[in-house]
């Protein structure tokens, strides 16, 4: 017969997420909905380390799903690589009666979950990173609000490059992919978007490309930079150089991880949540919560990492048949 779960942690890890609080409120009101009590890990997987956690009940979350950041605090422990750093934190759980650890963050905070589901603590991870880079899911928390961040930010930029008629060079986060770069490019109708994914020769993909946007008569240029395919300051000096334009260039940085979440974002944390903490009470481990195909699934996290994701092919040749890069 089954084990009834009785207590079980809840932590958020590694950069911050808009919707990482929907997903911590969803996972405190899933687990008491099922009888089982609920303690927030602050500070990531350190705070297993040092023992930092709070009381939480269904008030506790109360007003937290359309607050940006986390409410746990989050961090990325060099302590938790070590095996004694995972010790340490097996035996908060243990001391703690945490039968079982909810991690919400990106692969690094999987990775750390797997290291503890090793240490005998039963996990599960949520994917939670405005990069989207996280193979077996086609979604993550957090990246529709950055996007729609960016937009916003971009449309703002159009704005005073169109009336000064200049080239702007907007930088664009998502560490070595370029999933929120491509979508951030088509949705702001970028002159041109630089992914690492797909590495462009800078004479035909960023030179001709502007010298064939101003043929068409554009007198403004938006080129949008994944921050993995170069630096946003040295491609803005190029273009002065090769073309004689005077870019402005805007990197947009944290900026992106911040703000009220989208509904989107919500509802994806608070679905994720939910099976976090269903996979946990039906006595999983070391799953991973996927959104595949519009439907939540659950995967080992050491299979759902090594799977290879790659720049979404259909969406790059969208981009390709609306900016002309070859
Ligand atoms: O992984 C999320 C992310 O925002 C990346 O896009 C970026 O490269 C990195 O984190 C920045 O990290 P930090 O907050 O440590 O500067």
């Amino acid at each position: 017969m089954e084990q009834a779960v009785k207590r079980i942690g809840v932590l958020t890890s590694g950069g911050d997420a808009p919707g990482m609080n929907a997903a911590v409120r969803s996972v405190v009101r899933s687990a008491i909905a099922r009888g089982i009590e609920c303690i927030g890990i602050r500070r990531g997987l350190n705070g297993l380390i040092t023992g930092d956690f709070i009381k939480l009940d269904a008030d506790s979350v109360a007003h937290t799903i359309n607050r940006g950041g986390t409410i746990l605090y989050t961090a990325r422990s060099q302590e938790f690589m070590t095996l004694e750093g995972q010790k340490k934190a097996a035996a908060t759980c243990k001391l703690l009666g945490l039968e079982g650890i909810v991690g919400i963050g990106g692969d690094g905070t999987f990775r750390g979950l797997m290291a503890l589901s090793k240490q005998g603590i039963s996990v599960a991870g949520i994917p939670a990173t405005i990069d989207n880079d996280i193979v077996c899911t086609d979604y993550t928390i957090g990246f529709d609000t950055a996007a729609n961040t960016a937009v916003e930010a971009i449309d703002r930029l159009r704005d005073t490059m169109q009336s000064h008629e200049r080239c702007s060079v907007v930088e664009v986060m998502g560490r070595n992919a370029g999933h929120l770069a491509l979508y951030v490019g088509l949705a702001t109708g970028a002159t041109v978007v630089l992914v690492p994914e797909e590495p462009v020769n800078f004479n035909e993909g960023v030179v001709e490309r502007i010298r064939q946007a101003r043929l068409a008569g554009k007198t403004h240029f938006m080129i949008v930079v994944a921050e993995g395919a170069g630096s946003a300051v040295e491609i803005g000096e190029k273009i002065h150089e090769t073309l004689g334009l005077d870019p402005r260039v805007t990197i947009l940085g944290h900026i992106q991880r911040g703000g009220t979440p989208t509904a989107r974002d919500r509802v994806m944390a608070t679905r994720m949540g939910y099976h976090a903490v269903e996979c946990l009470a039906a006595g999983k481990t070391n799953r991973v919560i996927c959104a595949r195909n519009g439907q939540m699934v659950d995967l080992d996290i050491a299979e759902g990492l090594k799977m290879k994701k790659g720049i979404n092919e259909q969406q790059y040749e969208v981009l390709k048949a609306m900016t002309g890069i070859e």
